[in-house]
């Protein structure tokens, strides 16, 4: 028996789920896009009676207002805009109120997670090497909206959090049709380190999601996807707003 999905944003990735739901077990339900969900007017307990789950992927600047709304009707959601971290202390204390648990990422990418891995580690074998500089960098298609990525200062972050207290330069490109590319870099006079992820496709982030989607139902608090692919590994890392 599939379970029912709602989805919150019906955008690129939005329709991206709704493609790729069937084989990850899901019928789709429910979709809310701007017109039906102005002001989370879609957002209501008649309309999410029947369903099990939702994935959120709108804009940076309704995320929240729409969490907001699911958390109160008691939805478990996994949430994929970015754009809102700021928000995070404040988010967590209203999805911890309720019944609904609440998984969110800058990046479902399961590539991307093991990325920040390798990065963090990098980073924590030279936060006492003073030789070494940091670079952080990325390039995403021209419609993306916030800059630089939620992924990106997510790595920052990490590296900072594993003692890397030196400065690390970012910086950001927009154009053309990238579906998102990270690089983190350590340069000496002797050599240098370039790590890099590159997306083929948005496939991946969606798959993620549904993944997510599994997980969360029957769940409650906030969590971030790491929790979600590294559950058995006990070296979980966690943001420092955790
Ligand atoms: N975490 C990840 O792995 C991941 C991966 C890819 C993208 N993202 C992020 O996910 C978000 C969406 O990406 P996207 O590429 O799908 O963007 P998109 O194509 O612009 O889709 C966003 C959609 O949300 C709609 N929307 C606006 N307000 C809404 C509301 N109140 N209720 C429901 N829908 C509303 C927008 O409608 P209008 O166009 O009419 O305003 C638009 O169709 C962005 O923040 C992006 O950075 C995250």
């Amino acid at each position: 028996m599939p379970r029912n999905l709602a989805i919150v944003g019906y955008g690129k990735m939005g329709q991206l789920i709704e493609r790729l739901a069937p084989e990850a077990g899901f019928a789709v339900g429910l979709k809310l896009d701007i017109d039906s969900n102005e002001d989370q007017q879609g957002i209501t307990p008649e309309n999410f009676r029947d369903i099990d789950v939702a994935i959120e992927f709108s804009t940076p600047h309704v995320a929240v207002d729409n969490l907001v709304s699911l958390c109160a009707i008691g939805v478990p959601t996994v949430v994929g805009t970015t754009g809102w971290y700021g928000e995070l202390a404040r988010v967590k204390g209203f999805v911890d109120q309720s019944s609904a648990g609440v998984v969110y990422s800058a990046n479902y990418s399961i590539g991307v997670n093991v990325f920040r891995r390798v990065v963090a580690e990098a980073a924590r074998l030279l936060a006492n090497e003073n030789e070494y500089g940091a670079w952080a960098w990325e390039i995403h298609h021209s419609a993306k909206k916030d800059a630089p990525s939620g992924t990106l200062l997510q790595l920052v972050e990490e590296m900072k959090h594993v003692g890397y207290s030196r400065q690390i330069d970012f910086s950001s490109n927009r154009a053309g049709a990238n579906p998102g590319t990270h690089e983190i870099g350590f340069d000496s006079a002797a050599d240098t380190i370039t790590l890099r992820h590159t997306a083929r496709s948005r496939e991946g982030f969606a798959r993620g999601a549904l993944k997510a989607a599994q997980w969360v139902i029957g769940k409650r608090g906030l969590h971030e996807f790491a929790e979600v692919l590294f559950a058995d590994d006990a070296k979980v890392m966690r943001r420092p707003a955790d």
